[in-house]
C-alpha cells in the first residue's frame, strides 16, 4: 500500500469538459500545466467554469501500464485516503475518460478491476453511487483516465452540473436534451401552472419539455411545431419575430434557442431581464467558430448584476454554443 507521502498535494486543479473544447477550458482555468482531449491540468484554483464539467481539487496522478496495475494504484489511493473518512451515506463514485479511441472500454475494465480490489470494503462500496455528482462541491472518489496507463484521481471535486440526459422519444428535437440539462444546472424546472415564453421554439423540443411538466407555453417561431409539441393543449404557437415580440405580462420563464448571432440573443435576454419580463431563463448562445470569451465577459459584466443566480455552461449536449440558465433579480 502506498504511504500518504505518495499523495503529496501540489495545489493543482484538474478539469474535464467536452473533447475539442480544451483550448477554451485551458483559457478559462488559467495557469495551464498540461492539456489533452477534453481535459486541462492547471496550477490555479478556479472552479465554477463554463467549460468544465467536473473539477478535481488537488488530484493525484496514478500510472499503471496494465488494467490491473492501474486499478491497484487506484485501490491503494482509495484505501489510504479512506482512513480518516466516515462513510455513513451514499457517496459519488465517478469514472470518466478522455475521448481517445478505446479509452472508454479501458475505463470500464479499470473500474471493474477496482471494484474487485475494493471488495474488502464491501459495506462502503455498497454506498457508492456511480456517475457524476451534481452542481457544486462533492466528496467521493473521482477518477479520470487521461490515457491508457494514466489516471487523475481525487476525493474532493466541484461539479458544474452538466450531464448526459436521457432522451424522450416523444420530444420533437434533440434540442430537448439541452433544456433538460439546463434545469439540472439551474436546479429549477418549469412547474405546473407556470408560464413559459419560448423564443425560436420550432420544432418544439423546449416547449414540449415545459409542457410535459404542466407549464403553459407560448411558442414563438415562424416555423412549424412538430410531433408532441404540435396541437399540444398546453402550447400556443405564435408566428412572430422573436426579436420584436413583447409579452403581455411577466412570464415565469424565458426560453430562447434562436439561430442568430450570439450577441443578438444576449441583447434580447438583457432586454427581457431589464424590463422584468421574465423571472427565470434558459438562453442558448451560438458562438459557432468565434471566440466565446467576449460573450462570457458581457454575461458577467452586464447580466450577472441583474441576476440572483447565473450559471453559463458549455453543456454536455451543447456543440459550438453555450447555455445561460439564470434567475433574474426582480425589484
Ligand atoms: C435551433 S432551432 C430551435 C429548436 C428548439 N429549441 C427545439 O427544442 O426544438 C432555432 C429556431 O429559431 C427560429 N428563429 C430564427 N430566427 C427567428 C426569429 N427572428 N424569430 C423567431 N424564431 C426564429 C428558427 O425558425 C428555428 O426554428
Amino acid at each position: 500500500m502506498l504511504g500518504l507521502l505518495s499523495y503529496t498535494m501540489h495545489m493543482r486543479t484538474f478539469h474535464f469538459g467536452q473533447a475539442g473544447f480544451e483550448g477554451f477550458l485551458a483559457k478559462e482555468a488559467g495557469a495551464c500545466l498540461e492539456k489533452g482531449p477534453g481535459w486541462v491540468l492547471s496550477s490555479a484554483r478556479h472552479v465554477d467554469l463554463c467549460f468544465a464539467h467536473l473539477s478535481f481539487m488537488d488530484p493525484v496522478e496514478l500510472r499503471g501500464s496494465a488494467v490491473n496495475a492501474l486499478a491497484g494504484a487506484l485501490a491503494d489511493y482509495f484505501f489510504e485516503t479512506s482512513k480518516d473518512l466516515r462513510y455513513d451515506a451514499v457517496w459519488p463514485l465517478c469514472f470518466e475518460s478522455a475521448a481517445s479511441q478505446g479509452l472508454s472500454a479501458r475505463r470500464q475494465s479499470v473500474e471493474a478491476a477496482f471494484r474487485e480490489k475494493t471488495g474488502r470494503m464491501a459495506r462502503v462500496m455498497r454506498l457508492a453511487e456511480p456517475g457524476r455528482p451534481g452542481l457544486g462541491p462533492a466528496q467521493g472518489l473521482f477518477v479520470y483516465l487521461a490515457d491508457f496507463g494514466r489516471a487523475f484521481a481525487c476525493r474532493d471535486a466541484w461539479g458544474g452540473g452538466q450531464r448526459r440526459m436521457s432522451d424522450d422519444p416523444q420530444a420533437p428535437s434533440r434540442s430537448y436534451l439541452k433544456v433538460e440539462e439546463a434545469y439540472a444546472v439551474l436546479r429549477e424546472s418549469p412547474q405546473a401552472g407556470e408560464t413559459v415564453v419560448d423564443l425560436g421554439a420550432a420544432p418544439g423540443g423546449w416547449s414540449y419539455s415545459a409542457a410535459k411538466r404542466g407549464a403553459e407555453v407560448l411558442a414563438v417561431d415562424n416555423g412549424p411545431l412538430k410531433g408532441a409539441a404540435k396541437d399540444n393543449p398546453l402550447i400556443r404557437h405564435a408566428q412572430e419575430d422573436a426579436f420584436k415580440f413583447q409579452p403581455a405580462g411577466r412570464a415565469d420563464w424565458l426560453f430562447c434557442d434562436i439561430i442568430a448571432p450570439p450577441e443578438r440573443s444576449l441583447e434580447l435576454l438583457l432586454r427581457w431581464v431589464e424590463n422584468g419580463w421574465c423571472r427565470k431563463f434558459v438562453v442558448n448562445l451560438k458562438f459557432g467558430r468565434t471566440d466565446p470569451f467576449p460573450l462570457l465577459r458581457r454575461v458577467e459584466a452586464e447580466l450577472a448584476p441583474r441576476c440572483t443566480v447565473l450559471r453559463p455552461r458549455h453543456l454536455y449536449h451543447d456543440r459550438e454554443e453555450l447555455t445561460v440558465p439564470g434567475i433574474a433579480r426582480i425589484a
